[in-house]
């Protein structure tokens, strides 16, 4: 039985909006990853009271317009969804605040948000225009309709956090779906929004209610024990309190398109989230290809699925996920070059991947580059390998998941 970190997604802006909402929010199944206590970190330097005891997390809800102007430059670690998500909400105050991160966060694109928050009102200074460290002035806002120009629920999430404090009616709009916590999350804390097709509209300055909330378990992690399953022969996993959210979940279809055996149980719905438990059995997969219209959905699984592929009948092809080149790491560089290094064949696509089928690997000496969803990849790379491998920079796993390396040798020794 596999018990996973809350997911992270969510935790992050349970807390952001538990932090302007009013009353008490109360989160169980907190998140345990690093990028989380960046969040956490931030909204105390923002004068929000926070109290942790492992998982469960109390907030008490400063309003719209109560954080404090930070004394010291906000840290969001290795945290894109802190940075880009939280400065929505710093566009909103009337105040001053700097915000920045480690080396990795201060190569990523920050222009997408600076844009749109600029639109609405916000003054943003950042360095070459468009990295971090940024200064963020906020002010008074206006609505905008803004339509993405990527398919990023960071993007969306700013834009409808800075939304709260305009008057009036902000829109986004996407062309593809992406992840809806922020939408299930604004509507339970009584936030006005809805949701009509492709558009999302936020009325702004009505206040938000605090809440208790229970956080899934991270689809998005649990992905390296299903892919570890499916490659080890006979393995039988159970992975219980999953989050299901259909706009995340897609990762469980394709696995079931290729023929895995995944079964879901005991679905129910926790604040507008599904969450059911997963059991997944070792077997050979199918492969195929995955196009623009699924990436959104599995983004962040599409390492471990590059790992499963080089496994699989028909291998795979992944396109239009340029996005993956601007993650914590050149995801599209770093996936090649470490399947590489365990002799298999890979051709690199600028924005995808091509990784033939039926492939053996071999132990070798990966890097994690720094990027937790890579050292967790080859870890299950290198699980299913002949001989050893060795993973330089193997702790990067803790951004998302501390206990990951306990709970693979825990079910590798059954
Ligand atoms: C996230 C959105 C995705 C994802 C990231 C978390 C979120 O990023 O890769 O791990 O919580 O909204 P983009 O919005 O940049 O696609």
């Amino acid at each position: 039985m596999v018990r996973l970190p809350g997911d992270k997604s969510i935790s992050h802006r349970y807390a952001m909006l538990g932090a302007i909402a009013e009353g008490r929010t109360t989160i169980r199944g907190f998140s345990s990853a690093a990028d989380c206590s960046s969040t956490l970190e931030c909204l105390r330097a923002l004068g929000v009271a926070i109290e942790q005891e492992g998982e469960a997390v109390s907030i008490g809800g400063a309003g719209l317009g109560g954080l404090q102007a930070p004394r010291q430059v906000l840290d969001a670690g290795n945290s894109g969804s802190t940075i880009r998500m939280l400065s929505g909400i710093l566009a909103g105050q009337d105040s001053r605040a700097t915000i920045t991160g480690d080396a990795s966060l201060r190569r990523r694109p920050m222009r997408r948000i600076i844009e749109p928050l600029c639109q609405m009102g916000a003054e943003i200074r950042a360095r070459d225009g468009q990295y971090a460290p940024r200064e963020i002035r906020g002010g008074r806002l206006r609505p905008i309709h803004y339509r993405l120009p990527v398919p990023s629920a960071q993007i969306k999430t700013a834009v409808l956090f800075a939304g709260l404090f305009a008057e009036g009616i902000t829109t986004v709009e996407e062309e593809l779906k992406t992840r809806d916590h922020t939408e299930l999350a604004l509507a339970e804390l009584g936030a006005e929004i809805t949701v009509r097709g492709s558009a999302v509209q936020v009325s702004g300055r009505r206040p938000l209610r605090g809440k208790e909330f229970r956080v899934p378990g991270d689809l998005s992690s649990a992905a390296f024990f299903l892919v570890a399953a499916l490659l080890v022969p006979q393995s039988n996993l159970h992975l219980e309190n999953v989050g299901l959210n259909p706009t995340r979940a897609a990762l469980l279809d394709l696995l079931v398109g290729w023929g895995a055996d995944v079964r879901v149980s005991n679905v129910e719905s926790l604040a507008g989230e599904l969450i059911g438990d997963l059991h997944v059995s070792g077997g050979p997969v199918e492969g195929g290809a995955i196009g623009p219209e699924l990436v959104p959905g599995l983004i962040d699984e599409l390492p471990v699925l590059a790992v499963l592929g080089a496994h699989s009948q028909q291998g795979l092809r992944i396109s239009g996920a340029q996005e993956l080149r601007v993650k914590e790491s050149d995801r599209i560089a770093t996936v090649a070059e470490n399947l590489r290094r365990m002799g298999a064949q890979v051709s690199e696509l600028p924005d995808g991947l091509e990784v033939p089928g039926r492939q053996r690997l071999r132990g070798a000496r990966l890097d994690s580059f720094g990027d937790h969803r890579i050292a967790m990849a080859f870890s299950v790379a290198a699980l299913a390998a002949e001989g050893e491998s060795v993973i330089v920079g193997a702790d990067a796993a803790q951004v998302s998941f501390p206990e990951f390396y306990d709970t693979l040798e825990r079910v590798v020794q059954g």
